[in-house]
Formats: structure tokens, sequence, C-alpha cells
């Protein structure tokens, strides 16, 4: 794939900054007794000696009314968790100030990428939005990124995120125990309360799924991550943009990297949920025509 990012691609030394100061006991100790809620996920999270593995998350993201609340409450997850690098792709022809600007705001480590989904590529307006990935362009050129930034043979695991999800802390944990490909339970996903592998000595050796029973790997992109080596070994691997169904697609990445004997299953033999596959719902928004007749008017850009 050909693709024209330009300045997209270089990273700032604020995008880069490393969070991580463990060193550092005084003010931790004065952060904690501050805030009492946060011992246990510091303590758990920030303490874990496998936070030294890195996380890669990519998040593609749609410009839409409930975008920068969608980004805003996943960033304040990301807060609890180390060492983790991601990978923001918005689905736009030119990165936008708005979103750049909300992306600096959080002070994470993050690169801002950019790629339009093509508009022949997109649902149409009586089409059921299942009929098309989404997505996909944006997860393809966070890979390529991933694959041009990092060492083949660095130790890290690579997820792919929606903005829209809801995510525990644990998941991260969870993720960083992972030698090639780790699965476990998606909440409210596939019209039920969750997807699970079925799992004996975290080995899967079945799926609990109701709908498109076809798929080989039944499960939600969120239910799985890779490691990095994995990347940079199938270096061709994208996927598949123009599906004509959703469903497909984790399948076909998990089927090219790893095979289900191989699957490592995770979230105590996948009887535990720490990632639920939530929706924002559109909100009703008046018109522009309507507000201007109202004699007044409102900028999105300028609302941050
Ligand atoms: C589910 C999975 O959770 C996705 O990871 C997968 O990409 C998708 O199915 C699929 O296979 O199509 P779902 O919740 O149904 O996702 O879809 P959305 O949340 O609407 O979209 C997935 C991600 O892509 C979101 O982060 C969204 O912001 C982004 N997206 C969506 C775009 O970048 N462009 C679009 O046109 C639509
Ligand atoms: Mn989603």
């Amino acid at each position: 794939m050909t693709t024209d990012l330009g300045e997209s691609w270089t990273m700032d030394s604020r995008e880069m900054k490393n969070i991580d100061n463990k060193q550092d006991v005084k003010p931790w100790e004065q952060l904690l007794s501050m805030y009492p809620g946060l011992v246990v996920p510091i303590q758990e999270s920030w303490k874990d000696p496998l936070s030294i593995r890195k996380i890669y998350m990519i998040t593609p993201t749609k410009t839409r009314a409930e975008q920068i609340a969608d980004l805003t409450r996943l960033a304040q997850t990301l807060y609890l968790i180390p060492n983790l690098f991601w990978i923001i792709v918005e689905d736009e022809s030119q990165r936008t100030g708005r979103l750049h600007r909300l992306l600096q705001s959080f002070n994470l480590p993050f690169i801002h990428l950019n790629i339009a989904t093509p508009d022949y590529l997109k649902p149409t307006k009586n089409q059921s939005t299942w009929r098309r990935p989404r997505g996909m362009h944006q997860k393809n050129i966070a890979l390529q990124w991933v694959r041009e930034n990092t060492s083949t043979n660095e130790d890290a695991l690579v997820y792919f995120a929606d903005d829209d999800n809801t995510y525990h802390w644990k998941l991260f944990q969870e993720i960083r125990k992972i030698q090639l490909v780790g699965v476990w339970p998606v909440g409210l996903v596939g019209e039920l309360l969750y997807e699970r592998p079925i799992c004996l000595n975290g080995k899967v050796y079945s799926w609990f799924h109701y709908i498109y029973r076809k798929r080989k790997f039944p499960t939600d992109m969120a239910g799985f991550a890779i490691h990095l080596g994995l990347v940079h070994k199938h270096s061709n691997y994208l996927f598949n943009v123009s599906a004509n169904s959703v469903g497909e697609q984790e399948s076909n990445i998990l089927g090219t990297m790893t095979s289900m004997n191989q699957l490592e299953c995770l979230a105590n033999n996948a009887s535990k949920i720490y990632v639920w596959h939530t929706k924002t719902q559109s909100m009703f928004l008046t018109t522009t025509e309507k507000l201007r007749n109202a004699g007044m008017k409102y900028d999105l850009i300028s609302e941050l």
C-alpha cells in the first residue's frame, strides 16, 4: 500500500516523552495518600515487573460529535497504564488541529497519524454498518508505522483498541503476560453479554459465541493482542479493507499469525471480563441551519 503521510510520521519529543518514572518514591507516596483509590492500580500496575514490556496500542478514530468525549474517557484509563505507546490514527485526509491539541493535552506518549477511509468503502445510508469493516485503513497505517519504527527484536505487545470501548486497567496486565498471542473474553458483543474462549489450563478448546458462527476465531478485535515480533515476521500482513462483512478480520489476522492450539488463554482462564465493546450512542444534534434561524451559531472546532 502506498501512503502519503508526510509530516504525520515525524514524532516530536513531547509525543515520545517517557512517563515511566518509578525511581521517585516520595512523590508516589504523596500521590497515593492524596488519591487512595489509586493505590491498587498503581501498586499492581506500575510496580508490576512485567510493565517493562511496552504495549503499542492502535486506535483508529472517526470524526464525529462524540469523538472527543470518547477519547477523553479512554485517555483517562490510560493514565493508569505504564509504558504504553498510543498510536492514534485519525480517519481524515489531514491531521486536524482539533484532535492534535486534544491528544497533546493528555500528556500521554503518543503518535498522531492519519488516513481517510475512501467514501466507496463507507456504508451507504441504507446499508447496515456491519457490511463494512471499520477502521481498517487506519489499523494498516499503524501496522506500517510499527514495522518502521520499532526494532524486530523488541519484546513488546500490539493491541487494537477502538476509541469507544471500555477498558479495565487489569486488561493491560493480562496483555503483558503474552508470549505470542493472547485471548480473553469481551463483554457486550456479538448480541451477547460476552463472547469468550472456553479454556482449560490456559489453552483454548472452544468458543462461546452466537452470531457469525462461521468465524474461525470468533472474537472481537478487543479480545486479543499479539507479540510485536509477529507484526515484523508477517511483514506484508494488512487487514482487508474491502471485506464485505465485519467479523472476518479477527479470524484473518489470527489465522495468519497463529493457530488455535498456540493461543494463550488469559484473564484467569477466560473467566474475567476486562474489556467491553461499548458503543456511544450518536447524539441528536440540531442542525446549524436551525441554529442560524434562531440567530445562534457555534463552532465545534473551538470547543477546546
Ligand atoms: C468492531 C471492532 O471492535 C473493531 O475493532 C473492528 O474494526 C470493527 O468491528 C470491524 O470489524 O469493522 P465496532 O464497534 O463495530 O467495531 O465499530 P466502530 O467502533 O464504529 O469502529 C471501530 C474503530 O474504527 C473505532 O475506533 C472508530 O473510531 C474507527 N472508525 C470507524 C474509523 O476510523 N472510521 C470509520 O469510518 C468508522
Ligand atoms: Mn467500537
